[in-house]
């Protein structure tokens, strides 16, 4: 289910990445329990035909992605049965599930997070907190690796003692605007590496965070505008917003479009919708161009303001951003709303939620873990059919899947 192999031997089951469905392969055993044990791949004697030569150098060892030895249609087709399979596990549901809609298969990512150590810069290496050195990633699209090669010149320019204060580089980089953090342990004079960035860019702006962590939260700690754009400018579906460095913002923005072009399709002309779990308010945006009203609901005090800014440059008057927990602000929407999406963090919505919301006649649910929306389902489709489920590659070359299922009211509560 991670996109590891899966086979059996002598009743035993063993967990093999890098192997495929219908490989003849040998491997040694790493950690073996009583009915399984996870191995290593370290020889196939016969190849798969979905098969294909990593195009990264760094495949092998680094942490990022765990599917590129498998052709791209192949991805797209596992990525399918991962829902259906999860579906029928977890909830017994035995639908057909659409072809996963593709996306490019590299330079989709518009933002990444580099790991410093020194002056090694790279990812993780799988499984461990050790950093593989890279020179580029190929799924961060041209400007982020740009970003990066500049700066990996900058660190080794560095002395030690500054080096060494830097944890993190992130790079978000959008329709050629460009926001960079330095995650720094202490402060320290950055204005070079700004002078670099900035004779190679027209838009860009350059943030130190001063963060002493020692966990893995990496956004994190006193912000510092060093120079330069201070947040990046989008239109899109003929709205204007804006995105921060450290705002939550899709990081495939194709393949966001796409879903949000689908969610805008399946709601009614004038109708009410209720866009629960709305972040920073771009689909609420979206969908008040064709609803009567439509009511965003968001937890964070962060997102909510950066929803109603949209609103407010957008002079959107069919629209209110409820900040608060949906399960307490969807009470008195209930008895209006036409539509209701859901589009929950990973651990989905939950049994309580579920069991206020049997009664409203459409919901459109926006996952991004097929096990929790199972979990979902497993209750919702007492009482709703399932009209369609489609998955999107959000996430190419990786083993995560967004899905849009689409619920129709089969009788009442
Ligand atoms: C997967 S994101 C979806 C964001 C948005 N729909 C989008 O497309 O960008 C989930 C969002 O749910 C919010 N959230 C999490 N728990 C919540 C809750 N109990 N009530 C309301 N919003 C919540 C998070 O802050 C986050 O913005």
């Amino acid at each position: 289910m991670n996109g590891e192999g899966i086979g059996k031997v002598d009743g035993k089951t063993y967990f093999i990445p890098n192997a495929l469905i219908g490989e003849d392969v040998e491997f040694e055993v790493d950690q073996d329990r009583q009915n399984y044990a996870f191995a290593t791949l370290t020889n196939i004697n016969s190849f798969s035909k979905e098969r294909v030569t990593p195009p990264c150098p760094y495949f092998y060892e680094c942490g990022g992605c765990n599917l590129q030895h498998m052709k791209y249609s192949h991805q797209l087709y596992f990525k399918s049965l991962l829902v259906k399979k999860t579906l029928k596990k977890i909830a017994d549901i035995d639908l057909d599930v659409l072809p996963t809609q593709p996306s490019r298969q590299f330079k989709y990512r518009n933002k990444s997070s580099f790991n410093v150590d020194n002056k090694n810069l790279g990812f993780y290496i799988k499984g461990s907190n050790d950093i593989v050195s890279i020179e580029y990633c190929m799924l961060m699209n041209d400007d982020i690796n740009k970003v990066f090669s500049i700066f990996k010149d900058y660190l080794h320019s560095l002395d030690e003692d500054k080096s060494c204060l830097i944890k993190h580089l992130v790079v978000r980089a959008i329709a050629h605007q460009i926001l960079v953090g330095l995650i720094i342990k202490s402060d320290f004079d950055c204005s070079a590496f700004y002078t670099l960035l900035e004779n190679n860019f027209s838009k860009i702006g350059l943030y130190k965070i001063i963060n002493n962590r020692r966990d893995s939260v990496v956004l994190s700690g006193k912000t510092i505008h060093v120079s330069g754009i201070k947040e990046i400018v989008i239109n899109n579906f003929n709205l204007t917003y804006s995105v921060d460095l450290l705002g939550f913002h899709q990081t495939n923005i194709e393949i966001q479009d796409i879903i949000y072009q689908k969610v805008l399709d399946l709601i009614k002309p004038n109708s009410v919708v209720v866009n629960g779990f709305s972040g920073e308010g771009l689909l609420s945006g979206i969908l008040a161009s064709k609803a009567k009203h439509v009511y965003g609901i968001e937890i964070s005090s962060a997102s909510h303001k950066s929803a109603e800014k949209l609103k407010r440059d957008n002079n959107i008057d069919n629209l209110t951003n409820i900040l608060g927990d949906f399960f307490v602000k969807i009470d008195p929407l209930l008895t209006s709303v036409d539509t209701l999406i859901l589009d929950p963090s990973k651990k989905g919505c939950g049994k309580e939620i579920m069991n206020k919301i049997i009664g409203v006649k459409n919901i459109v649910y926006i996952s991004c873990n097929p096990i929790a929306l199972a979990k979902d389902l497993r209750y919702l489709t007492k009482y709703y059919i399932i009209d369609y489920i489609e998955p999107y590659d959000m996430f190419p070359n990786t083993n995560s899947v967004e899905t849009l299922v689409h619920l129709k009211l089969k009788k009442e509560k």
